[in-house]
């Protein structure tokens, strides 16, 4: 069931509260921002997390933007340059992603990152959403509240239309005023890089910080839009093997359901085979193996078998990803070190 919340803030905050008291409860709320509906969800709860992928069968987990209802409150979980400053005071709120290092005392989890040492971060245009995130005092994540591959949603009718009974609600704001993505900005590497046009046009950017590098005009072919989509990016530096029956005594073992026996260290996704906690729990677990497995002299970790089907195939799909051989160094120049990757 999905409630239908209408609210503004000054008159009628009851759908407000509610929709804050949900997403503080974990659940997945649908919002209307001034670019399009975001699925939102408590960046620092994992299960919360999982379930927007679950919601919209997404088969990947993509790094997700975290809304804040102030430059202040980002800068709490990411690293705030005097760039992120200058574009900050200018553009928020309203339609700029900014992409940037995640500060090492942030509650942005994992799994909203997408195990990235870096995370995006924006202010909305849109009161109700602002009042929502000031009311919910933690980072909501929120892609497009559509299921994966449909068009996003400039209203809550489109919203119901594509997940009505896989969310708890949505706050209906009317239609959104610009109806297109932020346009999101990565600033955490030595030159500022556009990662997607949308809301804020690249020059107005310009004429705020000067050159920006235009990176998606141009792509190489194959080459990666965001770091996200790098085969290998979330390799832990220990081989990872899928799908295996029985463990050898030297490997750190990833366990999905009741536990294979003889591995040296082991981590359990899930001992009731849940597919929303074995996702909450994949980024941790990779960590906790690759440190402790090392440190024991493990030589591989290995994966027991995840069903494909729903969050499934984003937990194989990542699997696959830290399985890859990594690309050569100049194909992901971008991409953190795997030492990076595990402080991050
Ligand atoms: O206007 C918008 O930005 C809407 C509203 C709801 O805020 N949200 C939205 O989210 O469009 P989504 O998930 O559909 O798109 C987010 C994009 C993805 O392509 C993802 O790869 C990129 O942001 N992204 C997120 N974190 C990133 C990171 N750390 N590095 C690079 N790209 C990142
Ligand atoms: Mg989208």
């Amino acid at each position: 069931m999905t409630d239908r919340l209408v609210s503004d803030d000054a008159e009628q905050p009851e759908g407000l509260i509610r929709a804050a008291e949900l997403l503080r409860d974990g659940r997945l709320v649908a919002f209307g921002t001034e670019t399009v509906y975001g699925l939102g969800a408590d960046a620092t709860n994992p299960l919360a997390v999982a379930r927007i992928f679950e919601a919209k069968n997404r088969p990947r987990f993509n790094p997700l933007i975290s809304h804040f209802p102030g430059a202040d409150d980002a800068f709490r979980h990411v690293v705030a340059t005097p760039l992120a400053r200058r574009l900050a005071e200018y553009f928020w709120p309203g339609p700029l992603t900014l992409v940037l290092k995640r500060r090492d005392d942030g509650d942005i989890c994992d799994l909203a990152a997408a195990g990235l040492p870096t995370a995006a971060v924006r202010v909305p245009a849109q009161n109700t959403a602002l009042a929502l995130l000031r009311a919910v005092g933690r980072p909501v994540a929120a892609p497009s509240a559509n299921p994966s591959g449909a068009v996003s949603p400039s209203d809550a009718g489109h919203v119901m239309d594509g997940l009505a009974g896989r969310i708890d609600a949505v706050l209906d704001t009317g239609p959104c005023a610009v109806g297109v993505e932020s346009t999101i900005l990565d600033l955490s590497g030595d030159t500022p890089r556009l990662l997607r046009p949308g809301g804020v046009t690249v020059e107005d950017i310009e004429a705020v910080i000067g050159p920006v590098n235009r990176h998606h005009e141009a792509p190489e072919p194959n080459a990666p839009v965001a770091p996200g989509m790098l085969t290998s990016h979330y390799a832990p530096g220990l081989p990872v093997v899928l799908d295996v029956q029985s463990v050898q005594s030297d490997d750190a073992l990833l366990a999905f359901g009741p536990p294979l026996n003889g591995a040296r260290v082991t981590w359990n996704l899930s001992e009731t085979c849940r597919l929303d906690e074995a996702a909450s729990r994949l980024f941790a677990g990779l960590r906790y193996l690759d440190q402790q497995g090392t440190q024991a002299g493990c030589k591989r970790i290995v994966v027991q078998p995840i069903p494909e089907t729903g969050l499934g195939l984003a937990i194989r799909d990542r699997l696959g990803r830290a399985a890859a051989p990594r690309p050569a160094a100049d194909a992901c120049q971008d991409a953190p070190s795997t030492q990076e990757h595990h402080v991050a």
